[in-house]
């Protein structure tokens, strides 16, 4: 870092600290001269090493997927049920949140490669936003599963990915966490073989992280032996009675005392599909096991994550 360096960077830190008040100044300078501030750092800066496994593989995925990160081979519906039941294709675009974060959409909004609007009535300047949907998890939710939510000891512990796609949570298993055994299982056979092939160009421990080509409904075996199940809103690959018969078959083989990972509350998943009376006693919502990590996050945005044990 050259002098210039540290100039421009004193500069940027003054500009933070101007927004702060006494009280909040006076807690950053107890911090910045503690013990815990060098630890915090040192945590960060290994995070970062590991974020950046995360975005080189999100950069050889856009090489080897089509843009809009949807394959050929597959039927995707919006749902008919649910948060997410106004979606069509006029008003909806897939932007893979894993590929693609806030600043690379601002990127390709601004290079005209992405809409965020569309016309209501054709020429006039009566627009409306498009909802931007993804169907993988972002590296910043990723982080936060593993490095507050969930407990850090997982070295003997099994993390099943239910419908792993391109494999986001797989890879954030494999590198923000020390999860001993890390597995997905989806349907889809070019999913599926890009999964794996970036598990091979990564020389990532094949003991470690697999990936299996199933319908999950035939694995009760690796569901029955898994400790934690992450389970991303499925809506938009299941038609209702699929996804009714789904939760009965993770209710009967998911294990006591295993942790459920999701991306909207189970509330609202089972109370959607009608099912929430019947289920709720199945489920406790949990505390984050990490919440001395909490500091390296925007909360604000992971708060639709959740964490629950099975009773
Ligand atoms: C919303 S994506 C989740 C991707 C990934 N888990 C993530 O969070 O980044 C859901 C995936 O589940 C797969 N899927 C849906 N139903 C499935 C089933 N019964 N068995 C296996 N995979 C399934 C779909 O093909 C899709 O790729």
């Amino acid at each position: 870092m050259s002098e210039d360096d540290v100039i421009s960077a004193k500069g940027r830190l003054l500009e933070l600290l101007t927004e702060l008040n006494d009280f909040e100044l006076d807690t950053i300078e107890k911090w910045i001269c503690s013990n815990s501030y060098k630890k915090e750092l040192e945590a960060k800066k290994k995070m970062k090493i590991s974020e950046k496994c995360l975005i080189d593989i999100g950069e050889t995925i856009k090489q080897i997927i089509p843009f809009e990160a949807e394959m050929p081979s597959e039927n995707i519906v919006p749902p008919t049920v649910g948060d997410q039941a106004d979606c069509n294709a006029t008003n909806t675009c897939h932007i893979d949140e894993f590929l693609y974060d806030q600043d690379a959409v601002h990127e390709l909004v601004k290079e005209g490669k992405l809409q965020r609007h569309y016309c209501l009535t054709c020429n006039s300047r009566n627009i409306k936003d498009l909802t931007l949907i993804s169907h993988s998890m972002s590296r910043q939710a990723l982080q936060y599963i593993f490095q507050v939510l969930l407990p850090k000891e997982l070295e003997d512990k099994q993390v099943l990915d239910v419908g792993s796609r391109i494999g986001a949570v797989l890879y954030g298993a494999y590198y923000f966490s020390r999860a001993g055994s890390i597995v997905g299982i989806e349907m889809n056979k070019e999913c599926c073989d890009v999964q794996q092939r970036i598990i091979n160009q990564y020389a990532m421990d094949n003991n470690r992280i697999k990936v299996i080509n199933s319908d999950v409904m035939e694995r009760s075996d690796v569901v029955q032996n898994s400790d934690v199940i992450i389970i991303n809103v499925l809506d938009f690959f299941v038609d209702i009675e699929k996804h009714k018969q789904m939760w009965y078959f993770f209710k009967k083989y998911i294990k006591k005392g295993s942790y459920l990972v999701c991306n909207r509350s189970m509330a609202d998943t089972l109370g959607y599909l009608d099912m929430f009376e019947e289920l709720m006693d199945w489920l406790s919502i949990c505390n984050p096991s990490q919440l001395e990590n909490e500091v390296f996050f925007d909360v604000e945005d992971c708060s639709e994550l959740f964490l629950y044990t099975v009773n």
